[in-house]
């Protein structure tokens, strides 16, 4: 399958979707976010993939979306169109998702990469939702997702100011998982996501599955959910496996059943 605005690699169990729009700092569009769509869902039905990236290039994951295409819509447009609707793709993934973000994730940019289960960054990443000085704020989930990121004071200061928050201050506030050196991002967001792709499937989709349970309830449901689940995981064959090998000091061969 060959795309326009988005590349493809598949790097051992990991999945890569590098967003490409060098010409507008990977600015997204229908066309991209459709797109990036059809290779996700690819990747969700590929047996070989266990965990996808989500990256952009060195100067911008994503400049947010495309100003350009929604300046002349009406609320008519936007409202019964809904195209926010289709970003939804990525944070309906069942597989993990992880961002590597090095220079401009902005608005759309960063609602993106939160929309991913984590993100790791790279020295040179920004941060910000500066749909304020458009006369406009985040509509992808960016007031939600960044205020349970990193709390009331410092999300009302990003959305309301519109100012940008670097690599280092977003991994103390709790956005960011990991910090690295520009030129290491790539090679340590494929090796974190083949780590990922090398644990049982069912177990790496269910934590991812537990850890968002916390975001959608109170602690007595989430406790119980987790639970359920982890009783439910003794019920694989890779549980047997799991511990067999741990017992028997050897690496797990796990077959995702
Ligand atoms: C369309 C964009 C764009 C965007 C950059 N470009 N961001 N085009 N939509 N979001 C284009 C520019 O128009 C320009 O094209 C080219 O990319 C390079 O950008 P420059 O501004 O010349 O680069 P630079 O001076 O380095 O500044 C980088 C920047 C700035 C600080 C990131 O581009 C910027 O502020 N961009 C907008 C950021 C933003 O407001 N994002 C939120 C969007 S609203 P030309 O053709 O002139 O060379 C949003 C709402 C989401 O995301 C809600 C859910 C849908």
């Amino acid at each position: 399958m060959s795309y326009e605005t988005i590349q493809v690699e598949i790097h051992g169990g990991a999945g890569l979707v590098r967003l490409h729009r060098p010409e507008a700092l990977n600015a997204l569009n229908a066309r991209l976010i459709d797109e990036l769509d059809q290779a996700l869902t690819a990747f969700e039905a590929d047996e070989r993939i266990g965990c996808h990236v989500l990256t952009g290039s060195e100067k911008a994951f994503a400049a947010g979306a495309d100003i350009k295409e929604m300046q002349a819509k009406s609320f008519a447009d936007a409202y019964l169109g809904d195209f926010i609707s289709r970003w939804e793709c990525v944070a309906r993934l069942r597989k993990p998702i992880i961002a590597a973000v090095s220079g401009y994730a902005l608005g759309g940019g960063c609602e993106l990469a939160m929309m991913c289960d984590f993100i790791i960054a790279s020295e040179t990443a920004q941060f910000g939702q500066p749909e304020i000085k458009l006369g406009v704020i985040p509509g992808a989930g960016g007031t939600q997702r960044l205020t349970r990121a990193i709390g009331k004071a410092k999300a009302m200061d990003l959305c309301l100011t519109g100012r940008f928050m670097g690599a280092e201050e977003a991994e103390r506030a709790g956005l960011v998982a990991r910090v690295v050196p520009e030129e290491q991002l790539f090679a340590e967001a494929i090796k974190a996501a083949q780590i990922v792709a090398g644990m049982s499937l069912p177990a790496a989709m269910t934590a991812k599955e537990a850890v968002d349970r916390a975001y959608e309830s109170t602690l007595a449901e989430g406790v119980k959910f987790e639970r359920r689940a982890f009783y439910a995981l003794f019920a694989t064959e890779d549980q047997k496996e799991g511990m067999a090998a741990f017992i028997e000091k050897r690496r797990p061969k796990f077959k995702n059943r």
